[in-house]
This record gives C-alpha cells, structure tokens and sequence, in this order.
C-alpha cells in the first residue's frame, strides 16, 4: 500500500439558537458590558436549551460533514468524540453520537482533554490514517459547558458557551494533512480549572451534595491566563518550527477561542496579522473542544479556508493541557 495521508474533506458545525448577550448577563449576575467586552472580547455566546443534548450537538455537526464529503455514516471506520460535557458517564457520549449518526458497525470513544481535545482528535484521527488502519475517521468536539456553570459565579460564567463542530478525515495518497503537532499536560496545575463533584474521588451522593460548589466548573483565571499565553505562545512556535515553515508559510492560524487577549497576544508573539487569525470567541465565547472545529467550519463557509491552504491550530484548557499542529489541507 502507498504512503496514506490523512485530508479534512467535511466541515460540519452546530450553533445553537439560544443566544445570551452580556445585557442578558447584566441582569444575571454583577458584571457588565464593558468588563466582559475588554477582559475577554466576548460579546454573546449560544447557550443550550432544556432537552438539548451534548450527543445532539455532536451528530449535527458530524453529519454535515459527511453530507459534505457525500460519505455515508455506515462507510466511517471510526469517531473520535471530543467533549468534556458528555450526556452522561456511562453509556460513553461517542456511542450515542454514533447511534444517532446511524453509522452501524462502526468504532467510536469519547476522548476527554480539556479545550485541547479536538487537536488530540485530529492527531489520533490522522495517526489512524495513516497506519492504514481507517480510511475515514469522523473527529466531533461538542461541548454543553453551560450545564456545568454556576451563573452566580461572574468570573466563569460570562466566558462560555455551546456548540458543536466536526471534520471528516479521509485516507488519500495526495501528500497532505498534519505536518507536525505537539500534545502536552501538566497536571500540576488541576485545581486551577476544575469540577470536583461527579467521579471516584466525590461521587455523585447524597452525602456529597451538600457543597455546591463542588458541582460547578470552577477557574482560576489569572493562573489559566498564564499558562495559556505561555504554552499557545510556545507550542505553535514550537510546530511551525517542525513543520519545516515559517509563520509566513501559514494561510490561517485558528486557534483556541477562550478570548481575544489569549489569541491576540500569541498571533503577535508569532507576527501573524489580523486577517490570518480566524476568531469567533466575540459571538460565541469559549466552545472548549468544539471551539477550533467550529471556528474553522464558519470560515470554509464564509469563503476563507480553501483547499491547498496551511492552517495552524493551538488550543489549551483543564488539565492543565495543550496541543497544537500545523495542517496541510488537499483538495476537498
Ligand atoms: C478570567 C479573565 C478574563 C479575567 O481577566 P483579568 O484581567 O485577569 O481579571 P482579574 O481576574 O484580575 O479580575 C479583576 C477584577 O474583576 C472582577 N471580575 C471578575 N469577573 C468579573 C465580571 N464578570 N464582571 C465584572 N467584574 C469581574 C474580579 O472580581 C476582580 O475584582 P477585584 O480586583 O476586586 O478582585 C482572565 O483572567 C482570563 O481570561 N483568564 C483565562 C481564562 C481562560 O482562558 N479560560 C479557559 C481555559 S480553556
């Protein structure tokens, strides 16, 4: 067999209707326009509605992006759920996704990385590929965050919201695809992005229930801004590198969309202009995993992202953890 590659050739996303606006915040909790709009350049995000769920979000996006391939659910060989706000522990969110898909005999886990767990997707997804071992693997990031937060905590709940994106990965013998990546966690740093309530260590009973803050994302948000523009600012240093290219090299950096400040200081860091950073962290806020998958979805759609174009990702979030890669799309 030839030297497989591994091209995005579907872009599917999912943006739900429900819209909270910082006025709508205004009224919820002590915050205000101003402060959300200059801390973190969030302007509104999309926020879940009762009944709708993580694996809802998931399949809507992913099937997009097999209509656009014209790849039929059963022809997947794999899908690589990304989220860190399943519908439930058990039964694992991938094989809802993957029944709700209707893709029958076809393999699917659910992969847990904090924000970053989309760019660990799309590496295993390709590795997959590559090997030989799949020839279409379905990479899904969909996230439900706003089921997890305390809207009486101002400092976390402004920051986030749902949504879903997806790209179908296919085996081609085009040269194409992830030219380099790196994966990284430091687990020192847990506490700093956390939700106790729920696992081995606090499990869901009632003698657990009585501190609810133990049930809510809590952040630590001076110590995530640190180790984030560090590690964005080191890790997409560190894979344009190992790709053998320059920042110039790059068509568009789509990076994580936890805010604006992150993203602008590490496009500065790296020299790339305005025009090559892809954001959409000012309508939706911080989507987590589905945060790159989304923002690169809306741009193929508005025209940007094209085949042949060089892209560079860098994502960071709970675990502390990180990635980022540098990805050479063929022709789709
Ligand atoms: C959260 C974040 C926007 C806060 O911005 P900041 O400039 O660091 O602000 P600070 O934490 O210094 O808080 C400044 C003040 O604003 C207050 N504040 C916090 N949230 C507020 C809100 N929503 N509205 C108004 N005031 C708020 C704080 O209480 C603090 O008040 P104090 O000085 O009296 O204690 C910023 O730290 C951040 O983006 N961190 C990274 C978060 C992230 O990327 N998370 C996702 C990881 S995947």
């Amino acid at each position: 067999m030839s030297q497989q590659y591994a091209n995005i050739v579907g872009f599917g996303k999912y943006e739900p209707e429900n819209v909270l606006t910082n006025a709508d915040l205004e009224k919820m909790v002590d915050t205000n326009d101003e402060w959300i709009v200059s801390r973190s350049g969030i302007r509104e995000r999309r926020i879940a509605t009762d009944g709708e769920q993580c694996s809802d979000y998931a399949a809507w996006a992913g099937k997009q992006a097999l209509e656009m391939a014209n790849v039929a659910p059963e022809d997947l060989d794999l899908i690589i759920m990304c989220t860190n706000s399943p519908d439930m522990l058990t039964p694992p969110v991938s094989s809802l996704v993957q029944d709700k898909l209707g893709a029958t005999n076809v393999g699917a886990y659910t992969l847990t990385a904090g924000c970053p767990g989309w760019v660990y997707g799309l590496v295993q997804g390709t590795a997959m590929i590559e090997s030989g071992m799949a020839k279409n693997v379905l990479v899904i990031g969909a996230e439900l965050v706003s089921r997890f937060m305390d809207y009486t905590d101002r400092s976390t709940c402004v920051l986030f919201g749902d949504a879903a994106g997806a790209v179908l990965l296919q085996a081609t013998d085009k040269k194409c695809g992830l030219l380099s990546y790196e994966l990284g966690s430091d687990g020192s740093g847990g506490e700093h992005l956390i939700l106790p309530g729920g696992g081995t260590q606090l499990p869901p009973r009632p003698e657990n229930m009585g501190n609810r803050d133990d049930w809510y994302l809590y952040m630590n948000g001076r110590e995530v801004f640190k180790f984030a523009t560090r590690t964005m600012v080191s890790s997409l240093d560190n894979v344009v590198r190992d790709a053998e290219l320059t920042f110039e090299d790059i068509d568009y950096f789509v990076p994580h969309q936890a805010n604006l400040r992150i993203i602008e200081y590490a496009a500065g860091k790296a020299k790339l202009p305005p025009e090559k950073v892809v954001t959409n962290v000012q309508g939706f806020g911080n989507t987590s995993a589905a945060s790159i998958p989304l923002a690169m979805c809306q741009a193929y759609e508005d025209g940007r992202i094209k085949p042949g174009q060089t892209l560079a990702f860098a994502s960071f979030g709970a675990g502390l953890a990180w990635a980022a890669a540098v990805f050479e799309l063929g022709e789709f």
